[in-house]
């Protein structure tokens, strides 16, 4: 187990900015990413009156923050859900509205140092990278029956990747001979379908196509469009939302939700603006907010985390 699995990023910043809404008496906090319980054990820790609501998709990720939550007993409820699935779970657990809302998104280092998931490009590992093994499909199955239209379509959308079209291309020729079950594989030729100048920028070659499978393969996007709103609905007047995103497309999304909320509905022109036009949500980052240049000489994980917070002002019009 490798040390910096258990540092979580951003840490006291988030602490920081759901403070005041945790304080409050009889606090719900949603952990919506649990991952190994690092931010989860120290909201406990920090928020001694709070309960926790913690969901991961990953059985093997709650199995193991489990134990490490053990301690705090019934302060504690762990659920194996997607994060879409906020509303639903809150509902079962008979929690109208909850005060705190984090979520870390992305992989976690666990998934990343477990070789065999096959979400790392640096080892040689199946290509699965489900986060949950339990359902969906591999990534090795993506690789081999998508149509190429649909492959470039990931890798461009998904990866940022400017060379989609080539690697795809490859990618085609190479599943026809035998199709793709090992990550190395398709490292290999992505390294090769590329040209030299392409290969001198931006790391590992194989990390946009890496990166574009894995958030396909979990619908990564599409949980993140329908979660933060959820989250945002599920605050009581006071309640926080924070979510730190590692990559722009995630962040895209969580900003377009905040600013929305924060933006006033009222047709133009209107000399004072009625209640039901007035904004729901306060911003509580100006921009994304990025790690300190120390946190991520520590913790190299921490790079390319943003992170936004907004506060429910408003209770939403019916
Ligand atoms: C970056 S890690 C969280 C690390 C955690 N904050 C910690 O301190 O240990 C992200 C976690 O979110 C989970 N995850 C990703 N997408 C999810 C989704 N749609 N629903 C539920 N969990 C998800 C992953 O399985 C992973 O364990």
């Amino acid at each position: 187990m490798s040390n910096d699995r258990h540092v979580p990023v951003m840490l006291q910043r988030c602490l920081d900015m759901l403070a005041p809404a945790l304080q409050r008496p009889g606090a719900v906090v949603v952990d919506c990413t649990l991952g190994l319980g690092g931010h989860s054990e120290a909201l406990l820790e920090r928020f001694p009156e709070a309960r926790l609501v913690a969901l991961d998709r990953d059985k093997e990720a709650l199995r193991l923050s489990g134990e490490r939550l053990a301690p705090y007993g019934d302060r504690a409820t762990l659920v194996h859900a997607v994060y879409d699935e906020l509303p639903e779970v809150l509902d079962r657990l008979g929690i109208p509205k909850v005060d705190g809302v984090l979520f870390d998104l992305g992989v976690s280092s666990m998934q990343l140092d477990e070789a065999d998931r096959g979400f790392a490009y640096a080892q040689d590992a199946p290509l699965d990278m489900r986060m949950d093994q339990t359902t969906g499909i591999s990534a090795a199955e993506v690789l081999n029956t998508y149509p190429a239209g649909e492959l470039v379509r990931i890798l461009r959308a998904y990866g940022e990747e400017k060379q989609a079209k080539r690697i795809v291309s490859a990618i085609v020729r190479e599943r026809e001979k035998e199709p793709f079950t090992n990550s190395a594989r398709l490292v290999e030729l992505i390294r090769d379908a590329l040209p030299q100048a392409a290969k001198r920028t931006g790391g590992n070659p194989a990390k946009r196509t890496f990166q574009a499978l894995r958030i396909e393969v979990n619908h990564e996007l599409d949980s993140v469009e329908k979660a933060i709103p959820a989250a945002v609905k599920a605050l009581a007047v006071g309640g926080r939302v924070v979510v730190l995103s590692y990559q722009s497309l995630e962040d895209r999304i969580v900003k377009g939700v905040f600013a929305a909320g924060a933006a006033t509905t009222a047709p133009p022109g209107l000399p004072v603006v009625p209640e039901k036009y007035q904004p729901r949500l306060k911003l509580l980052t100006r921009g994304a907010e990025l790690p300190t240049e120390e946190e991520v000489a520590e913790n190299r994980r921490a790079a390319p985390a943003r992170l936004r917070g907004v506060e429910r002002i408003r209770e939403d019009v019916l």
